[in-house]
């Protein structure tokens, strides 16, 4: 059973988490900010209170070329505060802009998960656009194909199997401390 009390992960670096729909990254987010006593922002929520409209809304009625360059904005934003954790949309890390600034300002770490688990888990919910109407594992297939090779990017993957956030949180924790030991900034 990990110890995540005798870790001292680093605090000093903004940790934006990165992944397919469903992962867990906004919850698992929250979690992790309250284990590093750092902020949470999520990118969606913010992007929502900036356009003072839903994420579906905003691809419905502007498409998602703009969804994507408020997203881009939002993001930049956040990136300039003290150091948080930032839950990021999916598809956040696949424009190149906001991936360098990313890696650049941040500890990226992609959460990943069985596309079976993802599909299951964003099936009960329809507030994804890029999933009405259309069967959730083939979306998550295709995305799976052109994102991992950028996910792969990321400083850190986590592979959170089908557990309990709970304990993708401690698997991040002990990722963090280990990458600050083994690189430190
Ligand atoms: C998207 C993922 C969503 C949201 C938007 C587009 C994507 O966020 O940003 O619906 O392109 O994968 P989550 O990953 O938090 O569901």
């Amino acid at each position: 059973m990990p110890q995540p009390l005798t870790l001292r992960p680093p605090r000093d670096r903004t940790v934006a988490l990165v992944g397919l729909m469903g992962v867990g990254k906004s919850s698992i987010g929250k979690r992790l900010a309250n284990a590093l006593n750092l902020p949470f922002f999520d990118a969606d929520a913010e992007i929502e209170a900036a356009a003072g409209r839903s994420i579906a809304d905003i691809f419905a009625e502007r498409g998602e070329a703009e969804f994507r360059d408020g997203e881009r904005r939002v993001i930049a934003r956040l990136l300039d505060q003290p150091p948080h954790v930032l839950a990021t949309g999916g598809g956040a890390f696949m424009q190149e802009q906001t991936r360098t600034l990313i890696l650049s300002r941040a500890v990226a770490v992609w959460l990943k998960a069985d596309l079976e688990v993802l599909a299951r888990r964003v099936s009960r919910k329809t507030t994804r656009p890029l999933l009405l109407g259309r069967d959730p594992l083939e979306v998550l297939k295709a995305q799976a194909e052109a994102r991992y090779p950028h996910y792969a990017e990321a400083h850190i993957t986590i592979d959170t199997g089908d557990a309990p956030h709970g304990a993708a949180v401690n698997s991040v924790l002990r990722a963090l401390e280990r990458r600050s030991r083994e690189a430190p900034p």
